[in-house]
């Protein structure tokens, strides 16, 4: 039989690629997302890729009896969990909403887990949690910093729940996967990302403004510590990204821990500057993005990159995609988003 995995927040930009790659992987996947940032047509698109039925379950993971009932309805042994507010600046604004919905979420599967006996969770942490490292790159034993956002916040305080509690209940297994910077879209342009409003985050404000509907990309400072003076992150492509979920859900159910809490950090291990991404974008479309110069964003780090040895080796995954691939199917994606041919 088929193993079975429950995908919280599974309509979500990274939610679909995974989804996606567990299908191919030989998972059956139950799909629960509130759409409260997202839209149905996102699992659509991955049935449409994987031509498998997928349930979908509209649901609020902070809903305990909605949630009770998907446990009892389905028999799944490993969950994914994304659900979760996810943007930075408005956590600063909105504190209250992000400590509710995704402390509230966790605790509320962490609970059903326990109770319902399911063992594995996978976790989507951020590199947020290194705030700006004094050495680069940053491995999993660089420490975490205090968070500089009620959203970074979260996760650290996620990270560390699931510690405790895998450690109370030793049944029970987590894996906590540090994102680095997740970018581009999957090779049939079926699913993507969809930011609402004027994105805040680089790749989509590059691929609004080729499409035309921005008129120049703002570059946040060009006087950074860095070879080109503007900031430099590890972009992670999204498949890469998602199928390293899908070797997560298989160490745990293989057996394969080694202990039943543990964390890797999810990148490629280079860094990239803002400037280079865009001239990486322009050499792989062909197409031109007017930007300008302007003052560095508020908040931000100056640079971060993954040392993925660790990851690498115990996980046996490694980032395959080139940046001019997933650059190339950042712009594909937007140009099925806009009809654009
Ligand atoms: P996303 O917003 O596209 O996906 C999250 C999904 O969760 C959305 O479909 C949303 O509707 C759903 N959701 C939110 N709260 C919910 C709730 N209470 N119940 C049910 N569904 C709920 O975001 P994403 O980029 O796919 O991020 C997925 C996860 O990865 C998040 O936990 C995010 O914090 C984390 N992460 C993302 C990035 C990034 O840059 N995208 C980086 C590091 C970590
Ligand atoms: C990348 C670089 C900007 C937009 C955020 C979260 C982090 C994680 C990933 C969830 C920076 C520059 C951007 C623009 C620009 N998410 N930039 N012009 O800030 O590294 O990380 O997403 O966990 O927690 O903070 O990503 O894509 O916003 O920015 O010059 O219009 O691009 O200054 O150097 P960031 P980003």
């Amino acid at each position: 039989m088929k193993e079975c995995v429950l995908v919280t927040g599974g309509a979500g930009y990274i939610g679909t690629h995974t989804t996606v790659e567990l299908i191919e992987a030989g998972y059956d996947v139950v799909v629960v997302d509130n759409l409260s940032n997202s839209e149905l047509a996102a699992v659509e698109g991955v049935r449409k890729i994987t031509g498998a039925e997928i349930p979908f379950e509209q649901a609020d993971c902070t809903d305990k009896e909605a949630m009770s009932r998907i446990f009892d309805r389905y028999k799944f042994n490993s969950i994914i969990h994304f659900a979760a507010s996810k943007a930075v600046g408005e956590s600063v604004q909105k504190p209250l909403l992000y400590y509710r919905n995704n402390l509230d979420s966790l605790l509320t599967i962490l609970e059903l887990m326990r109770d319902k006996g399911v063992r594995n969770i996978v976790f989507s942490s951020s590199c947020t949690v290194y705030g700006q490292p004094k050495v680069l790159p940053v491995t999993e034993q660089t420490p975490r910093q205090p968070a500089t956002s009620p959203y970074g916040n979260t996760k650290q305080i996620c990270e560390d729940i699931i510690r405790d509690t895998v450690s109370a209940h030793n049944e029970m297994y987590g894996i906590a996967l540090r994102y680095f910077n997740p970018i581009g879209a999957h090779p049939s342009a079926l699913i993507g990302e969809l930011p609402k409003g004027v994105p805040g985050n680089l790749v989509p404000f590059i691929t609004q403004t080729a499409a035309g509907i921005r008129e120049c990309l703002s570059i946040f400072g060009d006087d950074y510590d860095t070879p080109d003076g503007s900031a430099v992150r590890d972009y992670i492509d999204v498949v890469d990204l998602a199928r390293a979920h899908v070797v997560a859900v298989g160490r745990m159910i293989q057996g394969k821990s080694r202990s039943n809490y543990e964390f890797f950090n999810v990148g490629t291990g280079q860094g990239r500057s803002v400037l280079e991404l865009v001239a990486a974008f322009e050499k792989a479309t062909g197409v031109k993005v007017p930007h300008k110069i302007v003052g560095r964003r508020a908040g931000d780090i100056e640079k971060i990159w993954a040392d993925t040895s660790f990851a690498n080796q115990e996980l046996g995954w490694k980032a395959t995609r080139s940046i001019e691939d997933t650059l190339a199917s950042a712009w594909a994606w937007e140009k099925h988003l806009r009809n654009i041919k």
